[in-house]
This record gives structure tokens, sequence and C-alpha cells, in this order.
């Protein structure tokens, strides 16, 4: 009886060893956020500022960073995609391991062709993506950002949303973000970790 109860209280450690191994494990490879993991990002079926189509089998393969945002925003985009514009720049050779897109999250207004010559103003190196309303909403669903319509009278609107930069692996796991704000230094160590693969 005794032994009994020493091999079942071996087994209650072993599970508690494995499951704080499993625990430390996944903790190990979250990234810099430290944030769950867990699904983000998702199919996808869009169009870029150049009117080809772009799904997610398209961006998968290389690094890349995603920021959702529109371009009748008045200040936390252009901020935004100023930032990144600079973040290339630093970059140097680094930048040509991974890409940058920015996502609509007012595609009826951001069509391809308005767009393309937004993005163009801040450089090189980012790619516009809008699409069919509904499937800028599955988008918006499958990478867990916040948008919503602000109605602001006579027929006109804003949006409001979250304004981080999110990155991604090659194979689309979650590697963390950039906030709005964060600095300069932390957001290229992030990326230059990212595009070493470290
Ligand atoms: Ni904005």
């Amino acid at each position: 009886m005794k032994s009994l109860r020493l091999f079942l209280w071996g087994l209650v450690f072993a599970a508690a060893g494995f499951a704080a191994y499993t625990y430390m494990d996944r903790l190990g490879k979250t990234g810099p956020e430290n944030v769950a993991t867990a699904e983000i990002g998702g199919p996808f079926d869009l169009v870029t500022h150049n009117g080809t189509s772009i799904t997610r089998d398209d961006i998968l393969g290389r690094n890349h960073a995603i920021f959702f945002g529109f371009t009748h925003c008045p200040d936390v985009c252009p901020t935004t995609l100023l930032e990144i514009a600079g973040w290339l720049k630093e970059l140097g050779e680094d930048a040509n391991r991974m890409d940058f897109y920015f996502f609509t999250v007012d595609p009826e207004r951001d069509t391809p062709e308005i767009l393309q010559p937004y993005v163009a103003s801040f450089g090189e190196g980012i790619t516009g993506v809008t699409g069919k309303p509904e499937n800028m909403a599955e988008a918006i669903r499958a990478y867990r950002v916040y948008a919503k319509k602000v109605d602001l009278g006579d027929d006109d609107y804003t949006m409001d949303h979250s304004a981080q930069v999110m990155l991604f692996r090659p194979d689309g796991r979650f590697f963390g973000t950039i906030s709005f704000g964060e600095s300069n230094k932390t957001a290229i160590e992030k990326l230059r970790r990212l595009t070493t693969g470290s």
C-alpha cells in the first residue's frame, strides 16, 4: 500500500513538472511582448494598392509587419507610417528580410486608387491592402484588431482603431507588437530580432 501511494505521488509530481515545463516552454516562445500567441492572424482574401489579389498565403514565407489604419486618419496613422518609413531606412539590408503592410479599416473609402498614392507618399516598401468591406471585416477579426466607425454627422465619419504594429514570423506566428509612441530604439531592436530570426 505504501509503495502504491508513493508511486501515485510520483505520478502527481511528474505531471506537475511536465505542466510547468510546457508552460515555461510556451513563455519562452511568445516573443518580446509575452502576449498569448494563440491564433492571431488567419486567412483573408483582399487586394493590394495595385489592385492585385492578396491572401494570407502571399504574405507567409517572410517576416512581416501589419498595421491596420485608414487614410483619413488625422494623426496616428500618418505618424506610424512615417515611423515605419524611418525603420525601413535604419534597418538597411535587414529591411529586405521583411515586408510591411498597411491594411485599411476603412475599405469603403480606401479603394486601391486612394491607397496607392497614400502609401507611396511615405516612400517605398509599404504595401497598402484593402478589399470588400465584408472581407476586410473578416481580416480585422482574424487579426484581433479593434476598429469601429464613429459618426461625425453630415454623412461624415471617422474610424476608431487599435494603433499597434503587429509583427509576425514567416510561418505566421505572432512575434510581438510595436506600440504607438514606443521609442525608435526598442522598435529597431525588435525588428532586428525578428529579421535575424533570434
Ligand atoms: Ni489612424
